[in-house]
């Protein structure tokens, strides 16, 4: 174990689980391990769901999202996705474990390939977006431990949430909302592509580190309003 760890890889994979919000959440290679900034996006989620509320959560990794939001919330149902199987797979471990199981479905496929045509009070990502030229520059414990799929946002970090500002609106409930993490310094770019989607009430929420770690947006239109 010294042994792994001296190579940079991190305490939580070497022991095979990470704590995120008060449970432990199971670990793979095709996993992100779950961050404390993160937990953030789980307290908004938690005011902004309604009694009886849908939630999707995109690229969902270890689970530890909806499978937080879910334990803490009996009267809520939730929907998990990843393109990657086998963060599915471990996410339906961790869903097993903290006993959400029958209130948690999964679907594989890339963003909302893998929703079909159901609508959420909620829409949540923490999807990708490091910018794939500072990859390199990322500490060897992220760089060559945490996957590429989970690391790699596109050129500018921004791919993921261009194609879910673009089709959230298909996919929520009338007065539904979207909450994705974003990094410290996207703030402006990702509520513009929100507010160029038409939604409205675009605000930016801090970590406890004091940076922009949340963009929380406001869809008003009726159901069959695309924009
Ligand atoms: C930054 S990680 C977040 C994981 C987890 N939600 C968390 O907060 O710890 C991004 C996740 O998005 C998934 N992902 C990457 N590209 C995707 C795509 N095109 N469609 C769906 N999920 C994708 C990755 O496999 C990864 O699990």
């Amino acid at each position: 174990m010294m042994e792994r760890r001296l190579t940079g890889e991190s305490v939580a994979r070497i022991i095979g689980e990470r704590e995120f919000y008060g449970l432990a959440f199971g670990l793979s290679s095709a996993t992100l391990e779950p961050r404390p900034d993160t937990e953030l996006l789980v307290d908004l989620a938690l005011k902004a769901l309604p009694q009886g509320g849908s939630l999707v959560d995109l690229g969902t990794g270890t689970g530890c999202i909806p499978i937080s939001i879910l334990a803490n919330r009996p009267d809520a149902t939730g929907l998990a996705t990843d393109i990657n199987p086998d963060a599915l797979a471990m996410a339906k471990t961790n869903a097993a474990r903290h006993d959400v199981t029958e209130r948690l479905n999964f679907a594989q496929g890339s963003w909302f390939d893998a929703v079909g045509t159901e609508r959420f009070d909620l829409i949540l990502s923490n999807p990708p977006y490091i910018a794939s030229n500072v990859i390199e520059t990322l500490s060897a414990e992220v760089r060559e431990f945490d996957p590429m799929l989970a690391l790699d946002g596109g050129p500018d970090g921004l791919a993921p949430y261009r194609v879910i500002a673009q089709s959230a609106a298909d996919h929520l409930k009338p007065d539904g909302q979207v909450l994705v993490e974003i990094g410290y310094d996207q703030a402006d770019a990702v509520s513009a592509l929100f507010r160029d989607a038409g939604f409205a009430q675009v605000s930016v929420h801090k970590d406890l580190a004091g940076l922009d770690r949340v963009v929380w947006a406001h869809h008003l239109g009726g159901i069959n309003s695309k924009r």
